[in-house]
C-alpha cells in the first residue's frame, strides 16, 4: 500500500508523533510505502511531497511542530482538490490519504472522501473543541504550559499586589482556561461558553484583598467575553480564513479592572507559547496510538472515518461526526471549576 500523510492547519505539539507513527507501523508492520505532501493540502495540490521512511522520522518524537510543515488553505483550493481528487490520487498513486488536522482540516477531509478519495482522518488541537474525541493530543501540552505560567504569574503578583489577567487559547469553547486555571488555581476563570461579569472579578479580588490576599490571577480564554452590559468590548471580526479574530480579551480585561479596583492590573497573553515546544508524554502517547490507528484503519478499508479517543479505547468514527459541531465545555464542569475559587 501506498499512504500518503500531511498535517493541516494550525500546529500542535505530538504531529511528529503521529507521523512517526504511521511510517513505523506502516512500514515495519505491512511493508508498505509513506509519502509526506508538504504544508498541507498545499503539497497535495502543488505536488511538493518527499518519501517518509524510517530515517526520515528519526528523532521527531519529543519535537514540537511538525517535519511537514503546515498551512491554512482556502476554501475554494480546497475545492479544487476535491474536484480533482481522482486525478490526485492517480499522480501520486497513493491508496490512501491520511491527513492530520483539525476542524477545517477534517472538514476538507470529508470533502475529498465525498468525493471518492480514500480518507482516514487524525484529528488534533490545543482546543480540545473537536467532538466525537474525548481528547485530542496537543491539549495536554498547551494546559501544562498555561498552568506553569499561572503558577509563576502567582509568586511575581504577590509580591506586587497585583491582579494578572493571563489570556489562553480558545476561540470557541474554553477547555484550556478551565483546565489550566484549575490546575493553576487561578481566582477567576472566563470561558466563552458562559458570558462573564465583570462586577463579580471587582467583587471577588477584593474579597481577596479584605482578607489579606493581596493578589489575584483571572485566567481568561481568548473567546471568553463579557455579558451584555458589562463592559464594552466588541467581539472580533472574520479574516480571509473565516477565522474569527479577537480583540484582545486580557489587555481589555486588564484595563476595565484596574480602572475599577483602583489597583495595578497587568494582562499577560500566552498566545503560541502552548503551541510551541516538546509534546508532554500524555500527548506523545495518545498522538502514537492515533498514528497506529490510522494504518490499522488504513488496510481495513476503513475509510471516511477518523480516529478518536473514547474513554481509553482508539476507536474510528465517522469524519461527519467530527465535523457537525464544536465540542464546548458543559456547565456542570464550569460549575466544578467555579467551586474552587
Ligand atoms: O485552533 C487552535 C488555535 O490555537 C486557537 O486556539 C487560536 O485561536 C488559533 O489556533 C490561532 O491560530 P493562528 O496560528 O492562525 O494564529
Amino acid at each position: 500500500m501506498r499512504i500518503g500523510v500531511l498535517t493541516a492547519g494550525g500546529d500542535c505539539p505530538g504531529l511528529n508523533a503521529v507521523i512517526r507513527s504511521v511510517v513505523h507501523r506502516a512500514i515495519t508492520g505491512y511493508g508498505d510505502e509513506v509519502i509526506g505532501f508538504e504544508d498541507g493540502f498545499k503539497g497535495l495540490l502543488d505536488g511538493h511531497y518527499r518519501p517518509l521512511d524510517l530515517n526520515a522520522v528519526s528523532g521527531i518524537l519529543a519535537r514540537g511542530g511538525t517535519i511537514l510543515g503546515s498551512a491554512r488553505l482556502e476554501r475554494a483550493r480546497l475545492r479544487e482538490a476535491a474536484e480533482n481528487c481522482g486525478e490526485l490520487q492517480r499522480q501520486y498513486g497513493i491508496d490512501v490519504l491520511i491527513p492530520i488536522g483539525g476542524e477545517g482540516t477534517l472538514t476538507a477531509s470529508r470533502m475529498l472522501s465525498d468525493a471518492g478519495m480514500p480518507v482516514v482522518g487524525v484529528p488534533k488541537t490545543i482546543d480540545n473543541d473537536i467532538s466525537a474525541t474525548d481528547r485530542t493530543f496537543g491539549f495536554d501540552t498547551a494546559v501544562t504550559v498555561a498552568t506553569e505560567a499561572i503558577d509563576r504569574l502567582k509568586t511575581t503578583a504577590e509580591s506586587h499586589q497585583r491582579v494578572m489577567v493571563v489570556e489562553v487559547m480558545g476561540r470557541h469553547a474554553g477547555w484550556i482556561a478551565l483546565e489550566s486555571g484549575m490546575a493553576g488555581g487561578a481566582h477567576g476563570i472566563c470561558l466563552p461558553e458562559r458570558p462573564f461579569q465583570v462586577e463579580d472579578l471587582v467583587k471577588m479580588v477584593e474579597e481577596r484583598f479584605d482578607r489579606g490576599k493581596k493578589f489575584a490571577v483571572i485566567c481568561v480564554a481568548e473567546g471568553a467575553h463579557p455579558a451584555e452590559g458589562s463592559m464594552d468590548y466588541r467581539k472580533g471580526e472574520i479574516d480571509q480564513f473565516g477565522h474569527e479574530r479577537f480583540q484582545g480579551i486580557g489587555n481589555r480585561l486588564a484595563a476595565e479592572l484596574e480602572h475599577r479596583l483602583g489597583k495595578e492590573a497587568k494582562p499577560v497573553i500566552l498566545g503560541h507559547v502552548q503551541r510551541g515546544g516538546v509534546p508532554t508524554a500524555y500527548d506523545r502517547v495518545l498522538a502514537t496510538r492515533f498514528g497506529w490507528h490510522a494504518v490499522e484503519a488504513a488496510h481495513h478499508g476503513d475509510f471516511g472515518r477518523m480516529t478518536s479517543l473514547r474513554g481509553t479505547d482508539v476507536v474510528m468514527v465517522p469524519l461527519a461526526d467530527a465535523v457537525t459541531q464544536l465540542k464546548k465545555v458543559p456547565t456542570d464542569r464550569m460549575n466544578e471549576a467555579e467551586s474552587v475559587f
